[in-house]
């Protein structure tokens, strides 16, 4: 790590404040990406995002620690917030701080919670439900976690907020029976219809008694992090901001209505952190090399099909475990993909098994896309990143060639290099798509953009040449160390 921590220095050291972003629809990879980069930071903020979002961190005590809420810095022992811009879930957050502490022997750094955020009750994710329910075949397919329901009550001003457990109780009471008695026309007609009974949905009092059992365990940290964070940078500190999800799942840039409702995009940093604008420009996007897709929605550059492809993963967990019946599959599906006779669910699952692409929790198979650059200009007009972090680069060692989306077609019109049709239209553009040479060598053990094979290198400056902006990371494999800096670029 030494030699990575010295190259890094190099690009680091002049920026402060470091936004890290999503380039596709999540699940690139941002978490081993801040996991490199926090140690040159004295604090984290996690602008956006809720208990929706998942990372799996190995601490300093090689313990596996899975984050939702707590940004990834935590296992730096870096100082961590959990800023405005961020759903909170009380029951969630105290049972993950509980499983940090195991994790990291009980040295954890302060985690500061905003006093503003939305807070969780135990009637957002039956109203979530009721949506989804009623959205039918259109449904979002959320992550059950409520997100929507967070960002729209505070929308509609209703919300409760983390602070509000420690008002006055009378006044906590009178705000939830607010809240309840907007929800209670939609809960009655779910049980009008069966979906839920009676007794599922609690009372405000008891609401209120749940929430108020748990807020002592967090009303030390509970203050304004926009205030302390404020502080942090006119003091000269170095402040990482950790987005969530990316900018396909933004609810404003993404493809609406399949989003989340936190904000994705860098502009999220400012907005979600009360740090001004100013000290939030300096940006990493991170893309991995074929992107996913979870959820409903468009994805251009898919190659096969959303549910199949959730699906088939659920059926066959013998394949992505190490061993003999995996390296025959993958070895078969390689040599159909380099003969050309490979079908698009041959080509999505050989991906998929190759990068373990399938949710952590859910086991479901995440929907391979093909390298978009169509996207990416797209994701960088609207983002301006100083970097990029590529992840996954490994994934196309030993294919011969893969097809990459350059450009959109709709309406029998090629599309400008970085417009982006209106997102009901999306699934309607036709992709045009260019071939181009991988390389054969495995590069799992190189240690610099010099040591890749010239293949691998003319990929990179190729990628980097169409999207006009630095590649200054590379992901060659799964381990903490496999990653290339390239601190010249
Ligand atoms: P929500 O955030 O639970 O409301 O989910 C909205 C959409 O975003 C769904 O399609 C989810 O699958 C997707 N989504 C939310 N969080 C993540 C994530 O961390 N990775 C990938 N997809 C996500």
């Amino acid at each position: 790590m030494t030699r990575i921590y010295s190259r890094l220095e190099k690009i680091l050291l002049p920026f402060k404040t470091l936004v890290i972003i999503g380039s596709y629809w999540g699940d690139e990879g941002k978490g081993k990406i801040i996991d490199l980069v926090a140690p040159f930071y004295d604090a984290v903020a996690r602008f956006s995002g809720g208990a929706g979002a998942g990372h799996t961190l190995i601490t300093e005590l090689l313990r596996k620690f899975i984050g939702h809420l707590i940004p990834c810095g935590v296992a730096h022992k870096i100082m961590c917030f959990l800023a405005r811009g961020e759903f909170f879930d009380l029951a969630r957050f105290i049972a993950e701080k509980a499983d940090a502490f195991r994790a990291m022997d009980g040295k954890l750094p302060p985690i500061r919670i905003d006093r503003q955020s939305p807070l969780w009750t135990p009637w957002h994710p039956i109203y979530e439900s009721y949506i989804e329910y009623v959205m039918g075949k259109k449904k979002v397919r959320t992550t059950g976690k409520a997100i929507g329901i967070l960002s729209g009550f505070a929308k509609l001003r209703i919300s409760l907020l983390v602070g509000h457990l420690f008002m006055d109780e009378k006044d906590l009471r009178a705000l939830l029976r607010i809240l309840y008695k907007v929800c209670k026309p939609n809960f009655d007609q779910m049980i009008e219809e069966g979906i839920i009974r009676k007794r599922d949905v609690p009372g405000p009092d008891k609401v209120a008694k749940y929430l108020l059992k748990m807020a002592p365990e967090i009303k030390d940290d509970v203050i304004d992090t926009s205030w302390a964070l404020s502080n942090l940078w006119k003091r000269g500190k170095r402040i990482l901001l950790e987005g969530a999800q990316a900018i396909g799942l933004d609810p404003q840039w993404g493809t609406y209505p399949y989003v989340t409702s936190g904000n994705c995009t860098a502009a999220g940093a400012a907005l979600g952190t009360g740090l001004p604008p100013e000290a939030t420009t300096n940006i990493m996007a991170v893309f991995k090399i074929l992107p996913t897709r979870v959820g409903a929605g468009p994805f251009p550059s898919e190659v096969w099909d959303r549910d199949k492809a959730e699906r088939w993963a659920e059926k066959h967990p013998e394949l992505f475990e190490e061993g003999r019946t995996r390296n025959r599959f993958l070895e078969k599906k390689l040599a159909k993909i380099n003969a050309g006779t490979a079908t698009p669910a041959e080509l999505c699952q050989y991906f998929m098994v190759l990068g373990d692409e399938r949710g952590a929790t859910t086991g479901r198979g995440r929907s391979i896309g093909l390298p978009d650059l169509q996207w990416l200009r797209y994701m960088i007009r609207i983002n301006k990143p100083k970097f990029l972090a590529l992840t996954r680069f490994d994934m196309l060692s030993g294919v011969r060639s893969i097809q990459v989306v350059t450009g959109y077609k709709l309406d029998g019109r090629r599309l400008k290099p970085d417009e982006m049709p209106e997102p009901w239209r999306l699934g309607e553009v036709e992709v045009i798509t260019q071939t181009w040479r991988c390389w054969s060598e495995d590069i799992s053990g190189c240690d610099s953009f010099d040591e890749l094979p010239e293949g691998a290198q003319r990929f990179i400056k190729r990628l980097e040449k169409a999207l006009g902006v630095p590649i200054v990371l590379v992901g060659t494999g799964a381990e903490r160390d496999a990653v290339i800096v390239r601190p010249t670029a």
